[in-house]
This record gives C-alpha cells, structure tokens and sequence, in this order.
C-alpha cells in the first residue's frame, strides 16, 4: 500500500511517500521557505501560500521519484486539512484533491496535529493510549492519544507555543529567525545563572502553559541593558530562556504523567513530536523524566519532528486502514482541534 502525504499549512512546502510495508518511508521531501520569510523577521501568510503554489508540483514530484512509484501505483492521497495558515492549506487540499479526482482515488483530510501526534508510530510500535507533549511554532499542548481520531487534552497554552517563545525570545536578543535553533547555539556557550528569569506556570495545578510573561521578562532584562547586548549578553540571555522554557514543558509534563496514570495505569508511553522537539536539553529532561514516571519515551528523528510530509502521508495511511476517508467538498479549516470536548482555556485562540 502507498499514500502520498502533501504538507502546507505552514512555511515548509512538504510531500512524502509511505507503505504499509517496511521500510514505512519511501521518500520525504521538504522544500523550507525560510529563505524567503527570512527578511521580514517571521512568516508571512501571503508569501507562504504563493511560494507552496510554485513549489508544490516539483515537491510531489521528487517525492514520487524518489520512491520510485507513479500516481499510478498509489492507493490514496492524503493532505494536511488543517489548522494552518489557511491560504496554503487550501493550496495542498486543492492539489490533493485534483489528484484523487483524475486517479479515482480515496481523499484523507489529516489535522496536522494528528500527524504530529502519530508521527512515532513510523518509527516505534507505540500502542494506543499514549501520552504526547506536542511542541511546535504554532502549538503546544498536552494530549492523551487514544486512538486514531480519539484524544484527550489535558492541557494548552494560555497564550504563545513553546516554539513562539523561542521565536520572540531570539527576536528580542537579537539572534535571527526561526529562534529555536539560534537560542540553543547561542545558550551552549551561555551562563543561565547570571540573568534568572521566571519558569512560567511551575508548580502549578493542571498542565497548561503560558510564556507571554517569561517574553515580558526577557524584554526588562534586555532593556536593563540599554537594548544593546554584548556577546555574551546574548548568549547568558538565550541560556536561560532556554533554561526556563524547558523546565516549564518538564514541570507541566510531570503534571501530564500523573493525569496518564490515573486514566490509564496500564499506558507505557511518551511521545514528543514538533520542532521544538528539536532541542537536545528537551529531549534530555524528557528522557529523565519518562524514565523515573516509568514510562518508555519515544522521541522521533529531527526529520520527523519538525513538519513534513510523511507524517501526514502516515496518518492518512493508518485512517485509510481505518476506512476514514473524506469527500471531495471537504473545506480547509483554519483551526481544527483534537480534542473538540476540551474546556476552552482563556486567550487560547487558535492553540485550542
Ligand atoms: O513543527 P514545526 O516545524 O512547525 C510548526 O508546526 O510550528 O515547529 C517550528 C518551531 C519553531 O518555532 C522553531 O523555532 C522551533 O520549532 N524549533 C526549536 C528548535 N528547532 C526548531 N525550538 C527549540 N530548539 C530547537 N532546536
Ligand atoms: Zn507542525
């Protein structure tokens, strides 16, 4: 079995081939529009919807290629339906759709939050339920996975994502976009010590997060300085934003596993999936944490966190397999959460 899984919600213009049959991933190709967001300090809607329009065709193409198949040999399309920047989402539904039409193909419409979320299942045999800490540019949120299209949140942010925090912290010292790479190079030769800031909602009852105030912060500590920042500022600043994002995530993580446990004591599992994901002082603290809850921690390669095709080829394939599979009316939805029963949190908007 082969689904083609075409990604645009966001800045990566993404397609990939999967199978049922190993190896699971025949092809994952990501075209990054950095370059051209780059210049404006972030990623602008309009840019990224015209620059998927141009790159989509040839991304699909390599992904074909490069697994050596035709449209001929697929036996579904699946495309990121959303939430997402809404001028690109409909770019990649379009094009999924054209495609299932002049094939005679089956349509998935995946959330990309699902894609996230089911990402370790093409990496490790992770039985349902399982507990995901779900970091990216646009989302971070606590959920119990209980099974293809079944969740349970236990927690969101009240405000910005993990990965906006990063993306505004670096912004503010001054070390570029995306933030979340450029904060931990600069923090690897940084003294968190010598600049404190708050860790945001620890020790706190529930699992949700909030990092504007941890942004407030950041700022006094810059202005404190003039707005000019020497080197090493830079680099003690980013450490211990770093320092105080990442043990916010582990503190509300730590709240998250007692929750699994009491819903689910037989459940074995964590998951981290998103680019924040990416950072290696995240992936240590989870990895502690897991191993003293007792849970197994699933972590997927780099490639897998941070958006791409295969994941969302992946979860098309495990819906297909479920006889999921949507009309060729379905509207692109700008937000779409999992967990449509969870308690709306304050200021949550589209992180919901
Ligand atoms: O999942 P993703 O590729 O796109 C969204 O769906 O948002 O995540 C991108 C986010 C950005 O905010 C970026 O700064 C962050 O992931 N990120 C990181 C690292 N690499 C990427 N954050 C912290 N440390 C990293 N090494
Ligand atoms: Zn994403």
């Amino acid at each position: 079995m082969f689904v083609l899984g075409i990604e645009t919600s966001c800045d990566e213009t993404a397609a990939a081939v999967v199978s049922d049959a190993a190896p699971l991933i025949r092809s994952n190709v990501v075209f990054s529009q950095l370059a051209e967001h780059r210049p404006y300090g972030g990623i602008v809607p309009e840019v990224a919807a015209r620059a998927h329009l141009t790159h989509l065709d040839p991304v699909i193409e390599r992904a074909l290629v490069e697994a050596g198949i035709g449209f001929d040999d697929l036996d579904a399309v699946a495309a990121t339906g959303g939430p997402g920047l809404i001028g690109g989402v409909i770019v990649g539904v379009t094009e999924a759709k054209a495609i299932a039409l002049a094939r005679g193909l089956p349509f998935i419409a995946v959330n990309h939050l699902e894609g996230h979320a089911l990402s370790a299942r093409l990496v490790a045999p992770v039985e349902f339920p399982f507990l995901l800490l779900l970091v990216s540019g646009g989302h971070c949120q606590l959920q119990i996975v209980e099974g293809i299209g079944r969740y349970h949140r236990l927690g969101t942010t009240i405000d910005d994502a993990a990965g906006e925090a990063f993306d505004k912290g670096a912004k503010l010292l001054g070390l570029g976009y995306p933030g979340g790479p450029a904060i931990e190079r600069a923090a690897a030769t940084g003294e968190a010590k010598r600049v404190p800031l708050p860790r945001p909602m620890a020790g706190r009852a529930g699992c949700n997060f909030s990092f504007s105030g941890l942004k407030t912060a950041l700022r006094v500590a810059v202005e404190k300085r003039g707005g000019l920042l020497s080197v090493t500022d830079q680099a003690d600043l980013a450490a211990s934003l770093q320092d105080s994002i990442v043990a916010s995530l582990i503190d509300r993580t730590e709240q998250a596993t007692t929750l699994f446990r009491d819903r689910y004591p037989a459940g074995t599992t964590l998951v981290v999936a998103g680019g924040v994901a990416a950072n290696a002082a995240l992936r240590r603290k989870l990895t502690d944490l897991a191993a003293n809850a007792g849970l197994d921690f699933v972590a997927p390669p780099l490639a897998l966190c941070t958006d791409n095709g295969a994941m969302i080829a992946w979860a098309g394939l495990e819906r297909l397999k479920a006889g999921l599979v949507d009309a060729l009316d379905f509207a692109p939805r700008p937000r779409w959460p999992l967990d449509p029963n969870a308690v709306p949190v304050r200021g949550a908007g589209i992180k919901a």
